[in-house]
């Protein structure tokens, strides 16, 4: 039998890369990194590649073409499967809502639009990603698979100096507890991580020597959470990483019963979206039948 296969953006550092690394050597998948930086990610995948079980290919995830191309070329490097996809990359705040850093319109006096870059990175480029995994995982011989996001916990929390990259964090923790009682009808789980904070290259040089080092989160701690999906009934999990633990962390209580009514009326909402939702099993586009 071949082995399952995962793509995973921004998987040249980090994260990402360990991630690949965790999937390769304990549970015997053949993996594609996708990354921007085409220097660092070759060599990572040269270093992890034994028995033809990782490539990587230079992709900017946020260009749709790019993505969905490596999509393509990852099942067809699979043998025609694709059991997971891992969307990864992310960037911090590019631009500020406090300073008109980008300057003013020498006509009008009006500021510059705010560089959303980090929502691009972050959040637009990910929600495109699931899109093409849904797609390509209905096209497995046994359909279905496994989304795993990195949101953060700032996903959960928030930080005053990151609003632009906690927006896009909180968004896609909304995003994978919106999507996974629909994706369960399609045997395709989708669970977020939410790092606290671990030593990357995500971290600027200048700050790293400043931080409590007892704070920081290894990176085994996202090995134990990738291993704690693997279960094909773990899904819309958004689970905390926070030094050894991995905390699964629970939505907001509701404040009020007007709140829990409007989250519980599944049918209605269903019925006004319905050329939007899935039709039963073998009759949606995509699908081999
Ligand atoms: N390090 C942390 O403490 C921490 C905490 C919470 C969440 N996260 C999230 O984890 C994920 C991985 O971050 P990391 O800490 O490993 O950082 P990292 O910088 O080591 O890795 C991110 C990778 O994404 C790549 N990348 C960036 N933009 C890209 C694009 N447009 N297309 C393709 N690749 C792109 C980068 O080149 C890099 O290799 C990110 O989404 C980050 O927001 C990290």
């Amino acid at each position: 039998m071949s082995k399952p296969v995962a793509l995973i953006t921004g998987g040249g550092s980090g994260i990402g890369l360990a991630i690949a690394e965790h999937l390769i050597n304990i549970h015997g998948y053949r993996v594609v990194i996708l990354d921007v930086n085409k220097e660092r990610g070759a060599a990572e995948a040269k270093r992890l590649n034994n028995a033809d079980n990782c490539l990587f290919k230079e992709v900017d995830v946020t260009d749709f073409d790019q993505q969905a191309q490596a999509f393509q070329q990852t099942c067809e490097w699979g043998g025609g499967r694709l059991d997971m996809f891992v969307a990864n990359a992310g960037i911090g705040d590019g631009d500020s809502v406090y300073k008109d850093l980008k300057g003013v319109d020498e006509k009008t006096g009006l500021p510059k639009p705010v560089d959303l870059r980090t929502l691009d990175v972050n959040l637009n480029a990910v929600i495109q990603g699931v899109h093409l995994a849904r797609h390509f995982f209905l096209k497995n011989a046994t359909p279905g698979g496994k989304i795993v996001i990195t949101s953060s916990c700032l996903g959960v929390y928030a930080n005053h100096s990151l609003p632009l990259y906690s927006a896009s964090k909180h968004a896609l923790v909304g995003f994978v507890r919106s999507t996974a009682p629909v994706f369960t009808g399609m045997d395709i789980t989708i669970n977020a991580l939410l790092p606290v904070l671990i030593e990357t290259n995500l971290m600027p040089e200048a700050v790293r020597p400043l931080w409590d080092r007892a704070q920081l989160t290894p990176l085994s701690t996202v090995s134990k959470a990738i291993d704690s999906i693997m279960d094909a009934k773990v899904t819309g999990q958004t689970i905390e990483l926070s030094l050894d633990q991995t905390v699964f962390s629970k939505q907001q209580a509701f404040s009020t019963p007007n709140a829990k009514w409007m989250c519980e009326q599944h049918k209605l909402w269903e019925m006004a979206c319905e050329p939007l939702l899935p039709k039963p099993p073998g009759q949606n586009v995509g699908e081999l039948q």
